[in-house]
């Protein structure tokens, strides 16, 4: 570059490289803040990993900068290890006033040696009971596992190192309420919930264990921004443009979905007709 450094036609090959690599490395200076937690929660290695911790004091939190209205968002997590029971790790998207949208994902701590809980619900217009929950076949806390939400006009999917394991699908078309113009923020905190998380608050937390810290990496999104009443939308990959926004589940995913459900689904609010003695909400009657 140095023998041709007046040309501009090298200049922009250059702003074009350099703005490539700015996108794919994720760093969560640019993208997060601290937001709680007095000095708990922390980005360390270059912007590379952020952590939370949870002491008997207080628990910590961050959220993203941007906000986005619709979008695929990947991150990695390495939650609690050990004795996480009573902790409670949510990762999330939510709107704000009294009628948010929100897209959950809580990972509900154990005693060493016993399941995590994923729990997850969708709100819409400010109306959530729409849990479900997962045991994971893998130890999320043992290594980073990647927990993503793709939220485009038609569905809303929750999954696992790429395997989904729920889907919301837009039942407008039946009067269900979809999250589709409020803009959300990326929400996460690690807080003590023992008076329910753990075998139903049961187990407490052993604070002797503490301070419990969660780990995040790799956060991408490619995702519609939401800047001064306007939306402008990216894709990491040039070539594929903004597919996501389309993304539907092809045979595999919904055969993965199947296996999932069936095997490490253990709460689903649709088959709760104890809950609902009115009627089960009518998108539980749709697919
Ligand atoms: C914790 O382990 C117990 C015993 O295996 C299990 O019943 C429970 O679902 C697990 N998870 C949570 C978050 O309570």
């Amino acid at each position: 570059m140095a023998t041709s450094s007046g040309s501009p036609v090298a200049v922009i090959a250059c702003l074009v490289f350099f703005s490539f690599i700015a996108a794919s490395t994720a760093n969560f200076y640019q993208d997060f803040d601290i937001t709680w937690g007095d000095g708990r929660g922390k980005i360390v290695n270059n912007g590379e990993v952020l952590t939370l911790s949870l002491d008997k004091a207080s628990g910590s939190g961050f959220q993203s900068k941007n906000e986005y209205l619709y979008g695929k968002i990947d991150m990695q997590l390495k939650l609690v290890p050990g004795n996480s029971a009573g902790t409670v790790t949510a990762y999330y998207l939510s709107s704000k006033g009294s009628n948010w949208d929100e897209i959950d994902f809580e990972f509900l701590g154990n005693l060493s040696g016993d399941p995590y809980i994923l729990h997850t619900n969708v709100f819409s217009q400010g109306k959530g009971n729409r849990e479900q929950q997962f045991y994971l076949w893998f130890d999320p806390t043992a290594d980073f596992h990647t927990y993503s939400i793709l939220w485009n006009p038609q569905r809303i999917v929750f999954s696992a190192d790429g395997t989904p394991i729920r889907e919301f699908k837009n039942m407008e078309s039946m009067g269900v309420p979809f999250p589709k113009n409020q803009p959300m923020r990326i929400y996460s905190s690690l807080w003590n919930a023992d008076d329910w998380a753990t075998r139903g608050g049961l187990v407490k937390t052993d604070w002797s264990q503490a301070p419990f810290t969660a780990s995040y990496r790799n956060f991408n999104a490619n995702a519609c921004t939401w800047s001064n009443g306007a939306s402008s939308c990216k894709s990491d990959n040039p070539s594929s443009a903004n597919s996501w926004l389309s993304q539907e589940l092809d045979t595999t995913s919904q055969e993965r979905l199947r296996w999932v459900q069936k095997n490490y689904m253990i709460y689903n609010y649709c088959s709760d007709t104890k809950r609902f003695p009115q009627g089960l909400p009518s998108e539980c009657n749709a697919s």
